[in-house]
């Protein structure tokens, strides 16, 4: 048996943000979500969301450290203190603003389907009844699916994340996938000669994601929203947008 005692750990990062008087926040991020949020080669929290909110951090005047946190689950992590901001392609909805706070709307996301190039017909989400679908539980796309098919459909399949749910494509028993455009365009580039995508632009209605602080941190959240409104004013949020979309 051996007992390692770390003394002041953890301390390090956080004086010298004390000393200069500014906040660090710990933000909670289900880094599986490629072009958004995932894990560079070296384990970091990388994307188009950090970009974002690293530059609001620094307009908005306070610290973010990013902290890999599983989707479900993930908005009790500020109920519990553990996460004091949610990073993670959060759509606003009405439901989850009885529990949370959002920010004002950084990007503007819609449903799209993706299916196994030849395998249906499937051209609109009114083909995927009868159908059998992966989507993310939790998310906007397992609800839009919810809506079209049934709450207890079985034909409905929940994956713990997003790259689980385009993988059971690869089986034979999944006829589509359903969840945020810019994850199932970046999903089918990378799989060309095997999927392909269909845009029902007619039956969706847009989302927005906000980040997501514990209701009521209306301290923080004015700081964001400080922060947004820089970097959508100052070409910050355009450069960083056409770093990972294009134009
Ligand atoms: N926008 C969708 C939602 O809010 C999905 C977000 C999933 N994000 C993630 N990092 N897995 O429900």
């Amino acid at each position: 048996l051996a007992i390692v005692v770390l003394s002041g750990c953890g301390k390090k990062h956080e004086e010298p943000a004390a000393a200069s008087g500014v906040k660090e926040y710990v933000v909670g991020t289900d880094a599986a979500y490629v072009p958004f949020e995932f894990q560079n080669n070296k384990d970091e929290v990388v994307g188009f969301t950090v970009d974002i909110l690293n530059a609001v951090a620094d307009k908005g005047g306070f610290k973010v450290r990013y902290v890999n946190t599983p989707w479900e689950g993930i908005f009790s992590t500020l109920e519990q203190g553990d996460r004091d901001i949610i990073a993670s392609s959060v759509t606003i909805t009405d439901e989850r603003k009885h529990s949370m706070d959002f920010s004002e709307p950084y990007f503007v996301a819609r449903q799209l389907i993706v299916i196994r190039q030849h395998s249906s017909r499937i051209r609109t989400f009114h083909d995927l009844k009868g159908k059998t679908v992966a989507v993310q539980v939790g998310t906007t796309g397992e609800k839009a699916m919810q809506k079209l098919l049934g709450k207890h459909n079985s034909h409905i399949k929940r994956f713990d994340s997003m790259p689980l749910a385009l993988r059971s494509l690869d089986s034979c028993g999944i006829d589509a996938a359903v969840g945020d455009n810019g994850v199932i365009q970046n999903y089918e580039k990378t799989h060309p000669s095997m999927l392909t995508i269909v845009d029902d632009r007619e039956s969706l209605v847009p989302e927005r994601y906000g980040f997501v602080v514990k209701k009521g941190n209306r301290e923080l959240l004015d700081k964001i929203n400080k922060g947004i409104k820089t970097i959508q004013s100052d070409g910050t949020y355009d450069t960083i947008y056409r770093k990972y979309f294009g134009n």
